[in-house]
């Protein structure tokens, strides 16, 4: 039978701060993290090291790993599309990175400016570095669900990449619905198909709730037997240049239906939605957990 934990890879300091147009302080990022590990979140994607001309709002993620503070237990990771952004997290004293995919042609040149098999071959050697030197390595894929550039992604398409990050050496690898347009039925479709092949510890989901969608695609991943999902403290994301889009499922939402289900994620809830609370006042927006409004107005 399956397990009763479930993983939380929290990404609100990553994928939800990366979408803020305002500028964000160092110590407001690290202040964050600090808060997160302190509720009892075990896995923090903490930054990126990407190019600083595409995505301003990670510039200076050397200096957060430099200033947090590195709880027992707690994993920081941070992304890096290429060698050059691999050796710039060792040097910020990284042990955790993730290298990210795009299941579609399209969104690959959008985000990675290159075609998915070039992609690949930019993960190889950094995979090989990262294995020598005990780093462990994520993989994610984008647009699972469907793409703004190409529409709609059969599921043999996301399983064959997984398929290939994972033999590449990935000991994970999320599946993200970039623009949350997925339903339970297609979230379900996909993970049926991807788990005739792969096993269900080596598979997360990565829900963005652009259509309100991702707790329901949540719950129908983890009656599949998922167990790894991640998620964004207070809601935080949303895309400037897309209308309407919003950040990965709130995590407080997220650890609400949990613990209602039976299932552990080991965070403190109140401690959670107190983190979540603060970055949002930080940021003068409101907050997009309904679980933290319903627990600040109660
Ligand atoms: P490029 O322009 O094709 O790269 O960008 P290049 O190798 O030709 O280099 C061009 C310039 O970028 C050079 O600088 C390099 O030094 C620099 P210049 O000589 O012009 O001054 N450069 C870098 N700088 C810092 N760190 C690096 C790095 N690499 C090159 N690692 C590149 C290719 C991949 C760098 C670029 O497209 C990029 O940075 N993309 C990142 C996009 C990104 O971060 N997207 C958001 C994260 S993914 C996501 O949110 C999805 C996810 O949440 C799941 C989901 O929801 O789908 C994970
Ligand atoms: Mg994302």
């Amino acid at each position: 039978s399956t397990s009763n934990n479930v993983r939380l890879v929290e990404v609100g300091p990553r994928d939800g701060l990366q979408n803020e147009e305002q500028p964000i302080t160092v110590a407001d990022k690290i202040r964050l993290i600090d808060d997160l590990g302190h509720a009892g979140v075990r896995w923090i994607e903490a930054g990126s090291f990407v190019s600083p001309k595409w995505v301003p709002q990670m510039a200076g993620s050397d200096q957060v790993f430099a200033g947090i503070q590195r709880l027992p237990g707690v994993s920081y990771s941070a992304l890096t599309p290429n060698m050059q952004g691999f050796e710039a997290a060792l040097a910020a004293g990284v042990r955790e990175v993730a290298v990210f995919a795009a299941a579609t042609e399209g969104f690959s040149q959008r985000n990675l400016n290159c075609s998915i098999s070039q992609s690949l071959q930019r993960f190889a050697p950094l995979l090989e570095a990262a294995k020598a030197r005990g780093i462990a390595v994520r993989g994610y894929i984008s647009c699972v669900l469907g793409c703004p550039c190409d529409g709609e992604v059969a599921p043999q398409q996301v399983t064959a990449l997984a398929r290939e990050l994972l033999d590449m050496g990935c000991y994970e690898v999320s599946l993200g619905d970039t623009i949350g347009v997925g339903t339970p039925g297609s979230t379900s479709r996909l993970f049926e198909h991807a788990l005739q092949q792969l096993p269900a510890d080596s598979l997360a989901g990565h829900f963005h709730d652009t259509w309100g969608q991702a707790l329901a695609n949540i719950h129908a991943s983890l009656q599949l037997g998922i167990r790894s999902f991640d998620s964004a403290v207070a809601g935080l994301g949303g895309c400037p240049y897309a209308k309407g889009a919003t950040g990965n499922v709130a995590s407080e939402d997220l650890v609400y239906m949990l613990n209602g289900m039976g299932l552990h994620s080991g965070i403190d809830l109140p401690a959670l939605i107190a983190a979540g609370q603060r970055i949002c006042e930080l940021l003068g927006r409101p907050n997009q957990s309904r679980v933290a409004r319903a627990w600040l107005a109660g």
